[in-house]
């Protein structure tokens, strides 16, 4: 089946747009919606399809299935429960949420709606994790031990000229929600769940209100140990992690927006495994990258085949995590998951909500 798409917000929404395009036998970009009507109609030029500067009238169109939300983080919550209550299936950027009491309300609308929620983490589509992910279901790698992840990226005065970045009204969090959410959820996903958390944050680079520079410790659910460091005043944009597993020690790529898209070094410990380890493919029978490949695996998700589609849970363990994280730094205390509910800093990111 081809899903009949329209892409909400055409600022990311370009690059998803590029990964839809080299899908067409599964996806058809129907309709591009931006206020900005130029952007827009010169996204429809590449789509063929047509634009809109109204999500209402989008949401109304029964000749679409899923809607792409791309707008500011804001927004991602609400429209995403209009769409879902529209009949459409839901792609959302990051954050999902803009808290994790609205994570859970999205939760339980997808389990009433009878519609899906796609949240966006692109970075789990790439050669490196690829390679990983074969390794780790070969049983290759062993248990893991620690990691140690840099989001280091450099962003000044022109980023935050537009006027939702930088402010827990509109753009909810820093650096820990924003950009570093990535990197965490690729921990995640290879290293477990996290069960505990340090955190110290501090805004030093930039005249915003959120966060721009963090150190945190995490523990995951395997007893493994990770450090996270995230600025935004560095020279360069660098992501970058370093996995230590019991067998082998995995170090990234630093490319910094598709950190598993470029090479790994996959070591390990044992010398006399080596050739084992790198008996296993990686490049050689890769599949589709960054945002074709996380639109590829919806669409096997969508047709009822295996896939490694990213699924709701994934969204809601992000903004739960993040929440640990503004929480461990505000108390100073150590922070236990899954997270208590009754906190009020699960109402919102924002400190005077909760301090
Ligand atoms: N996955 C990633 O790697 C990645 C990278 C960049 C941004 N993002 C996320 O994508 C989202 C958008 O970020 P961006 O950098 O593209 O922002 P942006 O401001 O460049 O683009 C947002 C677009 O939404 C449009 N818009 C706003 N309100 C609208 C409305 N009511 N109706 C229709 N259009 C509307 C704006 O005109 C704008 O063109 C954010 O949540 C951000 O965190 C994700």
């Amino acid at each position: 089946m081809t899903y009949r798409v329209a892409v909400l917000g055409a600022g990311i929404g370009i690059k998803h747009i590029d990964g839809l395009l080299q899908l067409s036998d599964r996806f058809e970009v129907r309709t591009v919606c931006d206020l900005n009507e130029e952007l827009a109609e010169s996204q429809a030029l590449r789509t063929g399809g047509t634009t809109s500067t109204s999500i209402a009238e989008v949401l109304a169109d029964p000749d679409i299935d899923i809607v792409d939300i791309c707008l500011p983080p804001v927004m991602h919550g609400p429209v995403t429960l209009e769409a879902l209550a529209a009949g459409k299936h839901v792609i959302v950027e990051k954050p999902m949420a803009a808290s994790l009491q609205e994570a859970d309300r999205l939760a339980e609308a997808e389990r009433t709606s009878g519609r899906l929620i796609f949240p966006v983490f692109q970075y789990r589509y790439g050669r490196g994790l690829h390679k990983l992910r074969r390794l780790q279901e070969a049983g290759l790698v062993g248990a893991p031990r620690v990691a140690s992840l840099e989001t280091h990226w450099n962003r000044q005065s022109d980023y935050y000229a537009n006027p939702w970045r930088g402010t827990f009204a509109h753009e909810l969090g820093g650096a820990v929600l924003s950009h570093a959410i990535h990197i965490h959820d690729l921990i995640s996903l290879h290293f477990g769940r996290v069960t505990e958390i340090s955190a110290m944050l501090n805004t030093s680079i930039n005249k915003i209100e959120t966060e721009d520079c963090a150190a945190i410790a995490m523990r995951t659910e395997t007893g493994a140990l990770v450090t996270s460091s995230i600025t935004l005043g560095a020279a360069d944009d660098t992501s970058r992690l370093r996995m230590v597993f019991e067998h082998v020690t995995v170090e990234s790529g630093q490319v910094p927006y598709a950190p598993g898209e470029a090479e790994w070094q996959f070591l390990a410990r044992d010398e006399d495994r080596q050739a084992e380890i790198d008996a296993v493919p990686g490049a050689a029978d890769l599949p589709l990258e960054g945002f074709a490949g996380y639109f590829e695996a919806i669409a096997d998700h969508l047709d009822g085949k295996a896939s490694h589609a990213v699924t709701l849970s994934a969204g809601r363990d992000s903004i739960e995590l993040a929440t640990a994280i503004y929480h461990a730094d505000r108390t100073g205390n150590r922070v236990p998951l899954p997270l208590d509910r009754s906190l009020s800093v699960c109402n919102g990111f924002k400190p005077s909500e909760h301090t």
